[in-house]
């Protein structure tokens, strides 16, 4: 397409139809996942999400990191290399902990990992995967008023975690809901916070630098930060006696039911089966889940109602909410528990884009005024 400025000056401009949200744009090949929206289907690296739903989130980096680095291949030598990277990410936080005071705990996580060095000697996808734990718990904790518990090697990653938040170790049924939910949010296609992550590793900013980027486009209630407020709609409606006239009136202001919607899946999100699975292996959370339930049946039958022409479904953070809830997290902490089992996708794509080595750089669609003539 071309068109003509008012000296008569010929622009070539791209001329296809640009989508304001990219969404039928391929801006990526990878070996990593595969998000089928129409049959509710993930595959990770050739395995269906359900399949990967027992494994450790050792394992799963194991499977995403395989052939990408030199060290660390297996289940076991990761999961030694990371309890070793958690006690150096303990050791970072001492002087910067206080300067989070101010800061919501996303905010408080984004300033930990930012004072990271590009440059820093240990394995870089190693140290951010093992860094979030520590960080995301010692945050929660310094919100509650309690000193930072330092990690113990001898746990896997999951386990590890739920001591550092509780200060003693966590029952082996809420270690499992939480090793699910990381394995299960792990990777998912090219979501927001994963292409910001490829962006910035393609400019070869480096490691830090990515998983900054990639955690400030989590932060957003539209990516990673609806599961709150999944739990802040459930506690407004209160009871099953106000289900309804609740959800009517959040769609008649105009706003969003967190926990539903996608931009791929126009079905169920597999991701939500699984993750409601992991809340029933929980004690005590039967009460909890029939109203999620009882609330979920209505909000779907409500979207169906008021947006016919849009399939809305159940989405990951709806679920994702009961568990994190289940194994102790502070609401106000979910979005960086989020990041702590994405950062497996985050490392696997910024593997994948510096061993491609080319620079991410695309073109806009120039829409404004054309010069005056000189
Ligand atoms: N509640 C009510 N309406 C919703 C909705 C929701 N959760 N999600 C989408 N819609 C409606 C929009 O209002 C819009 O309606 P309109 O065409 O009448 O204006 C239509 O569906 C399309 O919305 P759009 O924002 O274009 O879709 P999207 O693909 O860009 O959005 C999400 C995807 C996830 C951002 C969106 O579904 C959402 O905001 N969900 C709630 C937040 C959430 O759960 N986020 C976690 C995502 S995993």
């Amino acid at each position: 397409m071309t068109i003509q400025s008012k000296t008569s000056t010929a622009l070539t401009l791209v001329s296809d139809p640009v989508s304001p949200g990219l969404e039928n744009t391929i801006a990526a090949e990878t070996i990593f996942s595969h998000v089928d929206g129409a049959a509710g289907r993930l595959i990770v690296r050739g395995y269906d999400l359900e399949q990967l739903s027992d494994w450790s989130f050792e394992a799963v980096l194991a499977l995403l990191w395989q052939g990408l680095v030199s060290h660390e291949d297996t289940e076991a030598e990761i999961r030694v290399a990371l309890a070793q990277a958690r006690v150096h990410a303990f050791r970072l936080i001492e002087t910067l902990l206080p300067a989070t005071d101010n800061l919501s705990q996303v905010e408080g996580l984004r300033l930990l990992l930012s004072s990271m060095p590009d440059a820093e000697p240990l394995a870089h996808h190693v140290l951010a995967v093992a860094a979030v734990p520590v960080f995301a718990a010692a945050i929660a904790r310094r919100s509650a008023g309690l000193a930072p518990v330092a990690p113990d090697t001898t746990l896997g990653h999951a386990a590890d975690f739920l001591h550092m938040l509780h200060g003693e170790n966590a029952p082996a049924e809420k270690v499992k809901a939480l090793d699910t939910y990381l394995v299960t949010v792990a990777d998912h296609g090219l979501n927001a916070s994963t292409f910001t992550a490829r962006v910035i590793a393609s400019t070869k900013a480096g490691v830090f630098s990515s998983v900054v980027g990639a955690l400030c486009a989590l932060k957003g209630p539209l990516h990673g930060g609806a599961p709150g407020p999944v739990l802040d709609m459930l506690d407004a409606i209160g009871d099953e006696s106000n289900i309804r006239a609740w959800l009517v009136n959040a769609l008649v202001r105009g706003e969003r039911l967190m926990g539903f919607g996608h931009r791929i899946y126009r079905v169920r999100d597999p991701r939500a089966d699984v993750l409601k699975q992991a809340v029933t292996g929980l004690r005590d959370s039967g009460g909890r889940i029939n109203f999620a339930e009882a609330v979920e049946k209505e909000a779907l039958a409500l979207l169906a109602e008021k947006k016919p022409l849009r399939p809305l479904q159940t989405n990951v953070e709806f679920y994702t909410a009961l568990v994190l809830e289940g194994v102790g997290f502070p609401r106000e902490s979910f979005t960086n528990v989020f990041a702590a089992g994405r950062m497996a996708g985050w490392t696997a794509h910024i593997l994948e884009q510096e061993h491609l080595g080319k620079l991410i750089r695309p073109q806009s669609k120039y829409v404004g005024p054309m010069p005056e003539a000189r």
